[in-house]
């Protein structure tokens, strides 16, 4: 097996001085860089990722905590993640909790004993527990989409308020008043607050907030189907719908199909996330679209200034949402 002996050899330097050019831990000037990369090359070196940490070095690995994989908003976020991780020279390890706080913990346990260089979390749970977890091991931590009470992470969403008060205006703007809102799991911050924008919307259009209308699913595709027995048997029921997320408003088409009713012609709905689904199904679904890839691109450059110390200062990001109108809904 090639050692990193046998590239100091060849290329006429120290092991120590492979190891700073490996890790990027020190200055080597380009020409004894360029020496030790064509030596690594020539012998078909591979560093040893563990031993490089073990030495105090990057191991160029960073974890990403999702909470559910048969979302695809979460394995569409994991692949953007990936790919600029990637590009700056960092693989990932991709952690799917299904919601499950235990599991969580778990993982937090399993990248601590890898040394991974740091952390991006799409937070399961509510409490700080894994965040201090990973920070009293010395690994930097993102939480992204998700807020959490730990103030001295980095956070990165989007304006989930303002995404459901666009989604409501945007119905009440096609001349609707019975609009319903299909919320996500109660524990989780980006439903409440479009649900807070859903009711600011009605509020200020001055419509009466009809509390029927306000139903909680899981985020899941059965979430939403399950919402139309809810809604269609009301003896007043909505005549639009905004859910909280696109799995969830695909669900509730599919269940108004099996009702034989039709989308937009009966029931109009928006959803929220812009998955790649919502962009092929029939009707194409009208939603409030995440910036996925910047929301990506930015939870890897905080985690990266973390791990790299090029900025230590803790950042709030909230980037903005944005109506996109397909053929969901209609105008009354
Ligand atoms: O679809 C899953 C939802 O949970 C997304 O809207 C995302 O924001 C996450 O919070």
């Amino acid at each position: 097996m090639i050692t990193i002996h046998d590239v100091a050899k060849m290329a006429g330097t120290s092991t120590a001085t492979v190891s700073h050019v490996i890790n990027g831990t020190r200055f080597v000037s380009d020409e004894l860089q360029k020496k030790v990369k064509e030596a690594m090359k020539e012998l078909n070196y591979k560093p040893n990722m563990m031993a490089r940490g073990l030495k105090g070095g990057s191991m160029k690995t960073i974890g990403v905590i999702v909470p559910d994989c048969t979302n695809t908003f979460f394995s569409e976020i994991s692949r953007a993640i990936d790919r600029c991780c990637f590009a700056k020279g960092y693989n990932i390890i991709l952690c799917n909790t299904d919601n499950d706080i235990k599991q969580q913990s778990s993982y937090c346990d399993m990248l601590i004993s890898k040394m991974v260089d740091g952390v991006i979390m799409i937070s399961s749970d509510n409490s700080d527990d894994d965040i201090n977890k990973l920070t009293e091991a010395s690994i930097p931590v993102v939480i992204a989409d998700r807020t959490v009470n730990h103030k001295g992470v980095d956070n990165i969403i989007v304006n989930n308020e303002k995404g459901g008060y666009d989604a409501t205006k945007y119905l009440i703007s096609l001349g609707y008043t019975k609009i319903a809102c299909i919320g996500g799991p109660t524990f989780i911050s980006s439903s409440n607050q479009r649900i807070e924008g859903y009711r600011k919307a009605l509020k200020e259009s001055g419509i009466e907030i009809n509390e029927d209308y306000i139903s909680h699913g899981d985020f899941h595709f059965a979430g939403g189907n399950k919402s139309v027995s809810d809604y269609m048997n009301l003896k007043d029921r909505p005549e639009a719908v905004f859910a909280t997320n696109d799995m969830m408003a695909l669900g509730f088409i599919d269940g108004l199909k099996s009702l034989k009713m039709e989308v937009p012609k009966d029931v109009s709905v928006i959803g929220f996330d812009d998955v790649q689904l919502a962009r092929i199904t029939t009707p194409k679904l009208t939603t409030i679209a995440q910036p996925l890839n910047e929301l990506a691109q930015k939870a890897t450059d905080l985690i990266l200034n973390k791990v790299e110390k090029t900025d230590l200062n803790i950042s709030q990001i909230v980037l903005d949402p944005i109506l996109v109108e397909r053929d969901s809904c209609r105008k009354k």
